[in-house]
């Protein structure tokens, strides 16, 4: 097959859709892979990386576009890009189509077969190529909030760890997943005094098997989230409700009621946020004081670190490429129920249901959609 990488053109996006050791995988399985010149420069590939890996340099997306069966990419296509797209093409990318009348309409007019990253499943109902932007996110927000809680920041001027014979800081992480989970990891390793709270049972005990008696997981009412809220110098929002807008854990009177100079770090912000102060931030911007509390909500935390989160994401979606490559998207979307759950759109019919609903439009199963494809 033809593989296309066209260089990502969201703002400030520097993440890329293959690093140069993907491209040489799928070369060795026999494919021809075409990058866009500098498309990997904003995280240090150069032309020649790519090449030596196996692929050719073209000057143009539109070049890429036009050669690919197959383009691979980070980001939704933006307009340009869609203009491009042909229905003989299979786009492989985080699409996020529900909110976004423009880009479906344009994915069902192209006539392409588009499969998101971000609604691929595995056999234990998780998100494979969503998970690990989670666990960069859950990561880099101990680093965002070891920043906030600095008084030059308009923090209580605390070191997440402590020193010797001064008391460290207390981090509580909402949401036990994987964002909470990464978090948690980071806080307990900076010595912080750490508490996770959750709803999941299972997610508890997984949590008490990995960190001991490191971690406090408790269970979470609206009277255990109150109690270590209040308590907290570092709040950190991880949870999620699959499909749905993040429901406000956190109240205005919660906030109102912290010890001045703590920090929230919002990371379900991406989903409307779980603290009711929380607003969507950028990274040229980040942080905002309710009540003198620093609120950090940023809703693209993994586009900070853009090398470790290409390699984390090309790390997960490697194997869906390769079988798409190899097998065809017929029989790699038909073989494995885990991997149609990603594709939303194709041939001009939308098969993801909340896509569907979300525009009024004609949902389409996918297994019925590709086997008549
Ligand atoms: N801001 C960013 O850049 C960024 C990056 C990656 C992920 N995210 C977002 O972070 C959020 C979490 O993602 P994830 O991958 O960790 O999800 P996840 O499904 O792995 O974990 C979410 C957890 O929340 C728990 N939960 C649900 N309701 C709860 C409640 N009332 N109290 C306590 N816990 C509750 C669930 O049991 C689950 O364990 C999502 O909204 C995701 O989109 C944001």
């Amino acid at each position: 097959m033809i593989i296309g990488v066209p260089k990502e053109i969201k703002n400030h996006e520097y993440r890329v859709g293959m690093v140069p050791a993907s491209v040489r995988e799928l070369v060795n399985h026999g494919h021809q892979v075409f990058v866009e010149t500098d498309a990997g420069m904003g995280i240090g590939f150069t032309n020649e990386d790519y090449v030596a890996a196996g692929a050719e340099i073209l000057p143009t997306a539109a070049d890429v576009f036009a050669k690919a069966e197959m383009i691979v990419k980070v980001k939704e296509p933006q307009a340009v890009e869609r203009a491009m797209l042909r229905e003989d093409q299979i786009l492989f990318t985080y699409l996020h189509l529900a909110p976004d009348l423009p880009q479906t309409e344009d994915l069902v007019k192209s006539g392409a077969v588009c499969i998101a990253y971000e609604t691929v499943t595995d056999s234990r109902g998780g998100l494979p190529l969503l998970a690990p932007m989670s666990e960069v996110a859950g990561r880099m927000s101990i680093q965002a909030g070891a920043q906030a809680l600095e008084k030059s920041n308009h923090g209580r001027g605390m070191l997440l760890g402590g020193v010797p014979g001064v008391e460290p800081a207390k981090v509580v992480v909402i949401g036990g997943g994987m964002v909470g989970r990464s978090a948690a990891q980071m806080a307990v390793g900076l010595g912080a005094d750490v508490v996770v709270l959750d709803r999941n049972i299972d997610v508890l005990r997984a949590l008490d098997a990995q960190f001991g008696n490191k971690v406090k997981a408790i269970y979470s009412t609206a009277d255990a989230l109150e109690k270590h809220v209040l308590e907290a110098d570092l709040v950190i929002g991880g949870v999620l409700i699959p499909g749905a807008a993040a429901p406000k854990l956190v109240t205005a009177e919660h906030i109102k009621a912290m010890k001045p100079g703590s920090a929230i770090v919002d990371v379900a912000i991406d989903q409307g946020g779980c603290i009711a102060t929380s607003k969507a931030t950028t990274h040229a911007d980040p942080t905002y004081i309710v009540d003198d509390v620093v609120h950090y909500c940023v809703a693209n935390m993994p586009g900070a670190v853009p090398r470790t989160s290409t390699f984390a994401l090309n790390n997960a979606t490697l194997p869906f490429i390769i079988n798409l490559a190899n097998k065809g998207y017929k029989k790699a979307l038909l073989d494995d129920a885990n991997f149609l759950k990603g594709l939303n759109v194709i041939k001009g019919k939308v098969t993801y249901k909340e896509v569907a609903e979300a525009f009024n439009m004609e949902y389409v199963d996918p297994r019925t959609a590709v086997e008549n494809a």
